[in-house]
């Protein structure tokens, strides 16, 4: 059986999972289902990445031990994986015993080898990518990355000899097209090599600076660097070198990151494994970022957003669809749930889902919800096989290299094509005209095309397929799966076999309600009533004027927010307490969860309508409204450009 192994980046725990980690790990839980129902024993493996400065900063900050402060947010990361239906094989820990000893002999191999030595080396360091830049590296002597001022050190350490692995990994790189994917990240790799010299890597920090991390097998003054231990997660999640699960599984090896750490993925990690005499991967596969309002989405800047929370809001399975339809792979995406909803909606709910309540509900009416025996195929069926064949190979081709996109695409060219065969058929009219055969060939080939689509999304929206499948009267058995064997051949379904009376999988979904606002009037749908759309002109136009009495009627005050966290019972809403210099904080809810984290919120100063009359929100008094800035993408706040005390006017 072929083996597939892929890995997730090990995510550090300086913070609490978002978007973005949730992103790559359904990445990866989707491609290993993939690869299982195409026949392959397919594992996936993630885990945290708990060593370093800036992990020992974090727990300061929050004033807890290292141990205790690492332990908490890994235990976020590992209870996230089941909620968003993802199922790693292992979860490691960098600070697991079994970790630890895997890196120190791995360390001690290459220290054997004759590829670490001791030197003195000075460099800038940026705390935030725990790593050493050079001079040319740096932009207007700024991380690039980070946008900080690294730090200027000197000291003795212990280098790895990446340097003299340089040209072999040019050549490699240059003889394996797709060992870096998408194309421009290989590009992008090979660069890196050209530029220049490859440097030494220095792979120790001295204990007098930092104690966090593996103690070096060789000199126990000196910890090891937090990457030359991290990647090694790779290898201990699965029982380490000498274990039957490497055996078994690392000739398969490909991973999984996103372009923010590319170079110790495609430089630092083939060098490491060629040193110790190990074989190297077989993709590197990269992806984009999802930006919000245009910018990385990341816990530095703030603009998170909670992957738990759209996936209680819009369900799980279509958040995932949403996640893998809608980012080009490699390319950066925006996240915005204005986007999120019309996807559900075009693709589910129209196209998909109205698939499914339709035939089903024919097939209730005409055949007694049984499977109905097909006839001889007609020109309009030869297309349909045509199309369907197609789709299905086009999908397992496209998602077999990882353009998740463009095969879901794909493959709902086969939704639609049903859709409009439902139509050019007419099965209500050859019921009508007592055209039983033909009737019963067009419904037949409609269900079994569906339980073809159902097998293919299921490595998307497992739960959903699930559904689909048992809608069908075919319960889904992981064991006999094969997408492979679905082309090809059209009598999956058995005739007699009973199916439901209807189907209501895809639901339309709306955009959460603006507790503050009404929502935006439909404008551009046709069918609304005139008056209806007078109406909604009318709110899209500038407002009226009004006088100035009425604005000083308005009572804007600046304060900073104290505590935030969401609203129990909306999850568009967070409840925001903000001192305004009066006795007690105010309690004000905000339609911001989407945009804004309650921890990144808490510090900040906002502008708050002072005196807008008290109102219920879901069980809780909103005294006030914090005010912001709609952009395309998103939102921001209202604010001086300066700090001023709690409570000043703004006039
Ligand atoms: O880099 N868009 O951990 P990390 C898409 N510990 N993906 C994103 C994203 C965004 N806006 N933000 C984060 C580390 N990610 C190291 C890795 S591996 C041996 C060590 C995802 O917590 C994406 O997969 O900073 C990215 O590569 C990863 O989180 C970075 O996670
Ligand atoms: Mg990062």
């Amino acid at each position: 059986m072929n083996k597939f192994y892929l890995t997730t980046p090990i995510y550090y725990v300086n913070a609490n999972p978002h978007l973005g980690h949730a992103f790559t790990t359904i990445v990866a839980d989707v491609a290993t289902r993939f690869h299982r129902m195409m026949g392959d024993d397919a594992v996936f493996i993630t885990g945290t990445d708990e060593h370093g400065d800036k992990i020992v900063q974090a727990a300061e900050k929050a004033g807890k031990a290292p141990e205790v402060f690492t332990t908490e947010v890994s235990d976020s990361f590992r209870a996230l994986w089941p909620k968003l239906e993802t199922e790693p094989h292992a979860f490691m820990r960098t600070t697991d015993p079994a970790h630890i000893k895997e890196v120190q002999a791995f360390l001690q191999r290459v220290y054997d080898s004759g590829d670490i030595y001791f030197g003195e080396y000075g460099g800038h360091y940026c705390l935030g990518c725990e790593r050493f830049y050079t001079e040319k590296e740096l932009e207007n002597g700024m991380c690039p990355q980070h946008l900080t001022k690294p730090e200027y050190i000197s000291e003795k350490n212990y280098f790895f000899r990446m340097s003299k692995y340089a040209d072999w990994l040019k050549d490699h790189i240059r003889n394996n097209p797709d060992f870096i994917r998408p194309e421009r990240y290989r590009t992008e790799a090979l660069a890196l090599l050209e530029s220049g010299e490859l440097e030494d890597l220095c792979i120790s920090r001295p204990k007098s600076r930092l104690t966090w991390g593996i103690e070096l097998p060789f000199d126990k003054d000196y910890v090891c660097y937090v990457w030359f231990d991290a990647l090694l997660t790779y290898i201990s999640a699965l029982g380490g070198v000498e274990s039957e699960g490497f055996a078994k599984y690392w000739p398969s090896a490909q991973h999984l990151v996103a372009k923010d750490i590319l170079k110790p993925h495609a430089i630092f990690w083939p060098t490491m494994l060629k040193a110790a005499n190990l074989p190297i991967y077989n993709h590197l596969n990269v992806h984009g970022y999802w930006l919000v309002r245009d910018m990385k989405m990341s816990k530095s800047i703030g603009n998170v957003v909670s992957p738990l929370g759209m996936a209680e809001q819009y369900g799980i399975d279509a958040f995932r669809y949403f996640l893998l339809r809608e980012m080009h792979f490699g390319n950066d995406a925006s996240f915005s749930e204005d986007a999120l909803v019309a996807r559900l909606n075009a693709d589910l709910a129209n196209d998909l889902g109205n698939l499914y309540s339709r035939v089903l509900a024919m097939t209730a009416k005409f055949c007694g919800s049984r499977v109905p025996a097909p006839g001889a195929f007609t020109p309009l069926e030869e297309d349909l096989v045509r199309l369907a064949d197609d789709s299905m190979r086009n999908f397992q081709m496209l998602l077999g290299s990882m353009r998740f996109s463009q095969g879901i695409e794909a493959l709902w060219e086969l939704v639609r094509g049903l859709n409009k065969y439902v139509d050019t058929a007419a099965p209500w009219a050859l019921a009508k005209n007592g055209e039983t055969e033909r009737l019963h060939t067009v419904l037949y080939m409609l269900l079994e095309c569906m339980r073809k689509i159902a097998l293919h999304v299921w490595p998307i929206m497992p739960g959903k397929a699930e559904r689909m499948l048992e809608q069908l009267g075919v319960p889904f058995d992981g064991a006999k799966a094969n997408l492979q064997g679905e082309i090809g051949h059209f009598n999956g379904l058995v005739p007699g076999t009973e199916v439901a009376k209807n189907s209501n999988l895809f639901p339309r979904v709306e955009l959460a309600a603006k507790e503050e606002a009404p929502a935006p009037a439909p404008v551009n749908e046709k069918k609304t009533p005139a008056p209806k759309a007078k109406e909604a002109a009318k709110a899209t136009e500038a407002p009226a004027t009004i006088q100035f009495e009425d604005f000083a009627k308005i009572d804007m005050r600046a304060g900073t927010v104290v505590e935030c966290e969401p609203h129990p019972n909306a999850d568009k809403l967070l409840r925001v307490l903000v001192d305004l210099g009066e006795e007690k904080p105010r309690q004000v809810l905000a339609g911001i969860a989407a945009y804004f984290a309650p921890q990144d919120l808490v510090g900040k100063q906002v502008v708050v309508v002072a005196n807008l009359a008290p109102r219920a929100m879901r069980g809780l008094d909103s005294h006030g409204m914090i005010l912001a800035v709609k952009t395309e993408t998103g939102l921001e706040l209202v604010q001086a450009s300066g700090v001023v005390p709690n409570g000043s006017q703004v006039s």
